[in-house]
């Protein structure tokens, strides 16, 4: 099984970014935490974090016909983006969408989720551990 992991922007700086919202650990902790998941459950996996919502979408339809399965953080992206949603439904990939924070108690403006239209399942609020059900479920799927 090949999965996509992608992170929208700003993800690059946990650890730094308002830490009482998304924690202490940074980014290559995030990477190290799913590439070692990934590598007991036998899973290939490719991790690619972004600023630039262009970037995202190429990434996603770069993704077509090399992986089985997407876990997106599309971030500040989620609430604005109709080109990552139109980017997930093109491909077709079965994506699970994961929010570090629980975005459903955060502003109002974070309540629309462009991207969630396109998502099989979310995993919000769970920190960092989301990203490693969100592979969880897609195996299982
Ligand atoms: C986020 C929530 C978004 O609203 C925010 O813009 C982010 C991170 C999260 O993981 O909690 O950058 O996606």
């Amino acid at each position: 099984m090949r999965i996509l992991i992608i992170n929208g922007p700003n993800i690059n700086m946990l650890g730094i970014r308002e830490p009482d919202i998304y924690g202490k650990n940074t980014y290559k902790d995030l990477c190290n935490l799913i590439t070692d998941y990934a590598a007991e459950k036998n899973v290939e996996i490719k991790l690619f974090q972004s600023n630039h919502e262009g970037s995202i979408v190429d990434e996603i339809q770069q993704g077509y016909g090399e992986f089985d399965g997407i876990v997106i953080n599309p971030a500040a992206y989620t609430h604005t983006s109709v080109a990552i949603l139109d980017a997930l439904k093109s491909v077709g990939i079965p994506a699970v969408e994961v929010h570090i924070s629980d975005v459903t108690k955060r502003e109002d403006f974070r309540q629309i989720s462009y991207a969630g239209m396109a998502f099989k399942k979310s995993f919000i609020g769970l920190g960092f551990d989301g990203y490693l059900r969100a592979i969880d479920y897609l195996m299982n799927k």
